[in-house]
């Protein structure tokens, strides 16, 4: 019995186990139900009396190394498996979900870089404005329909009347207030509106106010700038064109048409058969406005535009509804990331 546990122990040392199906085999050879060991405990009611405190130490010995074998091996083997972590580094990295822009950020993003080629500066204002910058500066009569309750969201009525800004026409009040000319800056920013909200119309949404102000600016100046912008948001064959209109803070106004990219000018239901888009509002910059914010309207002109960020990644991406840039719904989002 001694002998037959002292080969034991030698071949349980020097078993080599590169695998899982040899630490299998191992354990099934040596400390399985009916394996070398079990035998050897099954055996040990026939050692003599006198030697079985000695035997019995022995054969403990021999099982407890046995396993202390297997279960280190055990260990290093899963160590070393792929699946349980070992660091492979030829694999490639894992990937996980990365976000993608806002398609109002991406068109208000390459507003702003088209008018920064043309020595254009980006200026901001607060979204909560007072009457004078929304309203009364820009040449608002004082019985103008669009200071009306039902276009406004009022924060504050009477004296200190405080509101949403309706429009970023506010910014260039609040610049030529704090700068004197050249000025060339686009302002683009939220609006607000108190409007039901539908696939066309929502209570908020973007704009992007531009103001050009210095000697001898003429119209002429404004319509090639603006045919510059068109062609290089929209592509080189692009026109415009420019329709008689009103606005209380322009004299002349015009509201400004862009040649439809869908069909290429030749009729379809998104330009309603026209061949035209309309895009934005512009004018030369009223005397009034020029002197209420402090400008020499006698030394100075201007022009200036707005329009809807929302109108244009419309046309742009081909989205329809309003709706859909403030739901936040992943499936529309996801269909930006590659668009950067
Ligand atoms: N503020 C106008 C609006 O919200 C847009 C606009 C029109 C801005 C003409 C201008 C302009 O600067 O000259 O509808």
């Amino acid at each position: 019995m001694k002998e037959l546990i002292e080969q034991l122990k030698t071949q349980v040392e020097n078993a080599e186990i590169k695998n899982t199906t040899d630490l299998e085999q191992f354990r099934i050879k040596y400390l399985g139900s009916k394996g070398e060991i079990k035998n050897l405990f099954n055996d040990f009611k026939n050692v003599p009396n006198d030697q079985k405190k000695e035997i019995g130490q022995q054969l403990n010995q021999l099982r407890m190394a046995t396993e202390d074998k297997f279960t280190l091996l055990k260990e290093q083997l899963e160590s070393s498996d792929e699946s349980a972590g070992s660091l492979d580094f030829s694999r490639s990295g894992e990937s996980f979900p990365l976000g993608s822009h806002h398609p109002i950020s991406l068109v208000r993003a390459e507003i702003i870089e088209i008018f920064s080629r043309i020595g254009y500066t980006v200026s901001e204002g607060p979204e909560i404005e007072d009457d004078w910058h929304n309203f009364s500066a820009l040449n608002f009569p004082p019985e103008h329909p669009a200071r009306d309750m039902q276009d406004t969201f009022f924060i504050e009525k009477g004296e200190n009347e405080m509101a949403l800004r309706t429009h970023t026409s506010s910014v260039q009040v609040r610049v030529m207030e704090n700068q004197q000319p050249p000025i060339r800056t686009i302002s683009p920013g939220r609006v607000y509106r108190n409007e039901a909200i539908s696939a066309r119309a929502h209570c908020f949404f973007h704009q992007v106010e531009g103001l050009y102000i210095d000697k001898n600016v003429s119209f002429a100046d404004l319509k090639q700038t603006l045919l510059y912008f068109a062609q290089e948001l929209f592509g080189e064959k692009a026109q415009i064109r420019l329709r008689p209109s009103y606005f209380p803070f322009t004299e002349p106004s015009a509201e400004v048409d862009v040649s439809c990219s869908i069909c290429n000018s030749a009729g379809c239901n998104v330009c309603k058969y026209t061949g035209w888009l309309e895009i934005l509002g512009c004018g030369m910059v009223d005397p009034n406005v020029l002197e209420a914010s402090g400008i020499d309207s006698t030394v100075y002109s201007g022009f200036a535009f707005g329009m809807g960020i929302e109108r244009i990644t419309q046309l742009k991406y081909k989205v329809n509804d309003l709706r859909l840039y403030s739901e936040n719904d992943i499936r529309f989002l996801n269909q930006f990331k590659s668009a950067l």
